[in-house]
Formats: C-alpha cells, structure tokens, sequence
C-alpha cells in the first residue's frame, strides 16, 4: 500500500508528491501512482530528497529508457552519459559549459528527431535568490485558442532550429558550432497529440525558426504571437528550487525556462535525466544526419533496475 501524497501547488499545472524516498527501489505500485499523477499534474516535485547521479538513474529510468546525451556530450556527466550536469561551476579553471542552458522557453530536445519525453532535474546546490524555472502548459495555450486557429494549426509544421536556443554562441565558439553540427534543424507539427493522455497541445516554443510551406516574413508573426500566448502567466507555473528538490515534467505538453536572474558567483548546480520519447519528425534537409543516439546505451555501467513501465 503506497504512503504517496500528492497536493497541486500551481492552478496550470504542478503538484508536490510526498511521503516516499526516490534513493530506494520503489514498488510498481508506486511507480504507476506517480506516473498516473505526472499524466494529471504534468509537473511533480518531490521536495527533501537525498539523491546521487547513480540513484537518480535508477529512479527516473522506472519511467522510460533515457537519453545518453550524444546531442550534447559537452553538458554529461563524467562517468554517466545519462546524466546532464547543469551547473555555473568552474572545472579546472575553466567555465562551464551549462551555465546558462535553457534560458528561453523550450520543450527539451524538440530540435532532435527524438525529442525528450520527460525531463528530472536534481536540485543540489542553488543561489541564495533567483535561478527558478518556469512551465507553461500547452493544453491549456491549445485550447484557448480559437477554433479557426485551432483547424489551421493541426495542419501545419514547423521547423525547429537549435541554432536559435538563447546564448549558444556565449558558450564558445567550439561548443556552438559542434551543437549545431550535432542537431541539424528538424521538422515537427506544430500540435501534437499527447500519446497517454490523447489530448492536443500546442508544439511551439523560442526554437522555432519558420512555418513549412509559410515564407519566413507570414512565419514571424504567427511564430511571435504562438510564443507570447503559449506563456501567457495563466498558463505557467514557476517553481521556486529548494535543494533536495527533484522534479519532473512532461515535454509532450510542457514549456519551459531557466530564470537567468541570480548572482553568478554563486553557486547553481544540478543534475539531469531524460527519458527518450517517441521518434518523431523529419530533417528539415534529408541527407543531413543529426548525431547518433545510442538505443540502450548503458554506459554508465549502472545495472538497469526494475524495467520501465513505458519503452
Ligand atoms: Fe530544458
């Protein structure tokens, strides 16, 4: 019998999950209780945890089979290619690669043909103020909008372009033009349909560049104005870190932003998971091969636990 408790914290979206310890192995009825909550609540924090890079593997791979990063080998984790570091620490005197990722609104990985599914972030370390992230629900930026809106979106794609995440080049001409050799620019729908929950949400976010079949100057402003309701402030939850916070959001119909207001002297320092979601979408030019993904990939050594309930 699960001891979980779940409270929303955000009208748009957000629960608090209590009453359980991610460092152990969990039962599968745990396991399907938080992901039925995560289906309902699309963001779940589960404050005063005590976690590591191994048992944050082993916890969020219950959920699906994870990313090994071969989009951005810069930003892994040096002995577990699943895990993200994100962090404005120094490493032997030199900065950061991660400092400042995810500063504009985005869905993770959308500009890959396979974007993440879910995202865990581990809080470990964080600024005295400042540093939040913010989730804006895209059901809800869907389904606010107007029915003719609604009809002429279903039947459009749109180009994601990861030369357009906020200050790529800030990292280093290196880091930048490997980035963009990795993830050349694909094509999604601009709504997708959420394959658990059946319901549409908007597929829009600060990557992208252009409509198909729109010219970029009748793109520009449908893309402004997508990206500006999408984030309408009645749509977003902003989550205020705690250390020993984990969360974990959906990207099928999620938004979100790193807050880059904090004092960079000090100390922001996380680590991350996703699990792979579906393959979906097109190169925008085919023959242009994005980074190899590695199926399986268990090179982090780490033993798989309990199989995941989702592949
Ligand atoms: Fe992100």
């Amino acid at each position: 019998m699960t001891t979980i408790s779940i409270q929303r914290v955000g009208f748009a979206c957000g629960a608090r999950v209590t009453g359980t310890d991610l460092s152990k192995s969990l039962s599968d009825e745990e396991i399907r209780a938080i992901h039925t909550a995560w289906l309902e609540h699309l963001v779940l924090v589960f404050p005063g945890q005590t976690l590591d890079p191994v048992t944050l593997v082993n916890f969020t791979r219950r959920f699906g089979q994870l990313d090994d990063y071969a989009t951005q080998p810069f930003a892994r984790h040096p002995e577990i290619n699943e895990v993200m570091v994100l962090t404005n620490k120094r490493t032997n005197g030199r900065p950061s690669k991660t400092y400042n990722n995810g500063q504009n609104w985005h869905s993770d990985l959308s500009y890959t043909l396979r974007p993440a599914k879910g995202t865990s972030v581990y809080c470990m370390e964080k600024p005295s103020v400042g540093g939040d992230t913010m989730f804006a629900n895209m059901y809800l930026a869907y389904e606010t909008l107007s029915p003719k809106m609604r009809a002429f979106l279903d039947g459009l794609e749109a180009i994601h372009d990861a030369s357009l995440i906020e200050g790529l080049d800030d990292r280093g001409p290196e880091v930048a033009s490997e980035f963009r050799r990795l993830n050349p620019p694909v094509i999604h729908p601009a709504v997708r349909l959420h394959p658990e929950s059946g319901k549409k949400a908007l597929y829009i976010n600060e990557r992208v560049r252009q409509f198909v079949g729109l010219s970029r100057t009748e793109s520009q402003p449908l893309i402004k104005f997508l990206r500006e309701h999408s984030v309408s402030p009645r749509f977003v939850y902003r989550h205020y870190w705690n250390i020993g916070d984990l969360v974990m959001w959906d990207n099928r119909c999620l938004v979100h932003l790193a807050v880059g207001d904090y004092d960079p002297a000090e100390i922001r320092h996380m680590i991350r998971t996703s699990t792979m979601g579906d393959h979906y979408g097109r190169l925008e030019q085919p023959g242009r091969e994005p980074a190899e993904t590695h199926p399986g990939a268990t090179s982090s050594g780490i033993a798989p636990d309990v199989a995941a309930l989702h592949d």
